[in-house]
């Protein structure tokens, strides 16, 4: 449905009232980075899967989190160009359409092997069934638009993969009606990064950095003091080698600390692995990712504060009314197939 050539590039954020600088790093800039090199040819989608924020329980928040969550990209940098449409899933109801016609392709053993159901599902005696059908609404989200990349945390390759097959077992079906995403690794290569980046805990960096955290120390808010940060990235759990060098196996919490410093100076990985080698100051290190990530959270937070809501719900309309065109053109396509049309 492109109206363009170059391969469409989707990716949903959840809403979120409050992300740390893994999911900001991890996620949201190099998506932003990406989108702004890109959106004068690729079509951009950029929507808040908010139908799958109630697989867990919502508050009256909710829409005011939405619009925050959205902000946040559009403090991030994101460049809106006719390219870039901004939505949130629930109003292109074409979404849940699909996902119902896709539960009819899926099969249960397969949502079953979803290591994030089986995470969530554990111990629990009550599971709703839209954490078991999560991957298949996702697919939907994808599938509708054609998309080519989705940049996605490696949280999420599972669920990509399970896309991909969704569509292939379709389109072997009924003819090339999707578009297959492209494969995990040449999802990485897309995006330009060694490897699907994660952000560890300061404190415990064998761990992604999550804001379900105990401990303070742990975690970087974006919305924590810009001075205040320091202290957390000084007293950051290191190793004992000796040496600054990238080896996210050896070296764990070494090598966060020049991933972090990289994402935030906006300098390629490899330049900053490069200044560093050699050295073997781990307090000289903390001291520059210290100084990078408070100037960072600074500048970023005194951008969000300058964002109104009407400007996102301006972007949301435009955005929405873009999104209904072409998944509607999809969907009917798939439900011709089925002979529902
Ligand atoms: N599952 C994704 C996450 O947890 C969010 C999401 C929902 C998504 N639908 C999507 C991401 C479609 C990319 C494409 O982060």
């Amino acid at each position: 449905m492109s109206t363009t050539s170059a391969p469409t590039i989707l990716t949903g954020l959840r809403v979120n009232s409050e992300f740390t600088l893994g999911n900001f790093l991890g996620a949201l800039l190099p998506m932003v980075r990406l989108a702004n090199s890109h959106s004068n040819k690729s079509h951009i989608n950029i929507f808040v899967p908010d139908l799958h924020s109630i697989i867990a329980e919502v508050d009256g928040e909710l829409q005011q989190n939405l619009i925050k969550s959205l902000k946040y990209y559009l403090a991030a940098g994101l460049e809106l160009t006719p390219h870039v449409h901004l939505y949130r899933q629930s109003r292109v109801p074409a979404h849940s359409e699909l996902c119902w016609i896709l539960n009819c392709v899926a099969s249960m053993g397969e949502l079953n092997r979803m290591t994030q159901y089986k995470d969530k599902s554990e111990g629990k005696d009550n599971v709703n069934v839209g954490i078991f059908d999560y991957p298949v609404l996702m697919a939907a989200d994808i599938l509708l638009y054609d998309a080519v990349y989705v940049p996605v945390g490696e949280d999420q390759f599972q669920h990509l993969e399970l896309t991909r097959r969704l569509a292939q077992r379709f389109n072997n079906h009924f003819g090339e009606i999707f578009t297959l995403p492209a494969e995990p690794k040449d999802q990485i290569k897309f995006m330009n990064l060694s490897e699907g980046v994660r952000i560890r805990d300061l404190q415990n960096p064998e761990k992604k950095m999550s804001k379900s955290a105990a401990a303070e120390n742990s975690k970087i808010m974006l919305s924590d003091d810009p001075t205040a940060v320091k202290k957390k990235i000084m007293s950051a759990t290191t190793d004992s080698v000796g040496k600054i060098q990238f080896d996210m196996f050896n070296q764990p919490g070494i090598s966060n600390l020049l991933q972090i410093e990289a994402i935030v100076t906006g300098l390629p990985l490899q330049d900053v692995i490069s200044t560093w080698a050699g050295e073997t100051h781990y307090g000289d290190l903390k001291q520059k990712v210290a100084e990078s990530v408070s100037a960072f959270l600074a500048t970023f937070q005194a951008k969000l504060a300058e964002i109104p809501d009407s400007a996102v719900l301006d972007l949301l309309a435009a955005g929405e009314t873009y999104a209904n065109k072409v998944a509607n053109a999809k969907l009917y396509q798939v439900q011709k197939a089925f002979h529902l049309r």
